[in-house]
């Protein structure tokens, strides 16, 4: 088997590039997509963040919330997340957010997440469960 024929163990995280830095300005999120997978992307303080999209209160998504001091906060009902973390800073949300590793090299933001990652985060989980 050549090296282009290796496929990534299940858990083994892989860089993705999910855009230019450009695109995501100090104290922004943003939505963008690795595969199926849904991702906040934040820069707050010159440093870029990933989380996934989904808030663990109530799903709402989180790139239509807002950087603040402590972390992104859910627009639907208040909750705070720490971005290095994911831990819930702030109720009514008890359960963590997953972070995804972020690097920048060149002007360009990369995400590291696994397949696992990937099939975990696919589309709306409340659209699945209804389906
Ligand atoms: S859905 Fe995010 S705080 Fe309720």
């Amino acid at each position: 088997m050549t090296d282009a024929e290796q496929k990534p163990a299940h858990d083994e995280v892989v860089f993705h590039r999910v855009a230019r830095s450009g695109q995501v300005p100090d104290g922004y999120v943003r939505r963008f997509y690795v595969g199926e997978l849904e991702c906040a992307v934040a820069r707050l303080h010159g440093k870029a963040y990933a989380t996934s999209n989904y808030c663990t209160h109530l799903d709402c998504l989180l790139s239509s919330g807002k950087l603040i001091d402590d972390g992104i906060k859910c627009s639907c009902h208040g909750s705070v997340f720490d971005l290095d973390t994911g831990d819930p800073i702030y109720p009514p949300a008890t359960e963590p957010i997953q972070v995804y590793p972020v690097r920048e090299e060149d002007g360009e933001v990369y995400v590291g997440v696994s397949q696992a990652d990937i099939e975990a985060g696919g589309p709306r989980r409340r659209r699945l469960r209804r389906d």
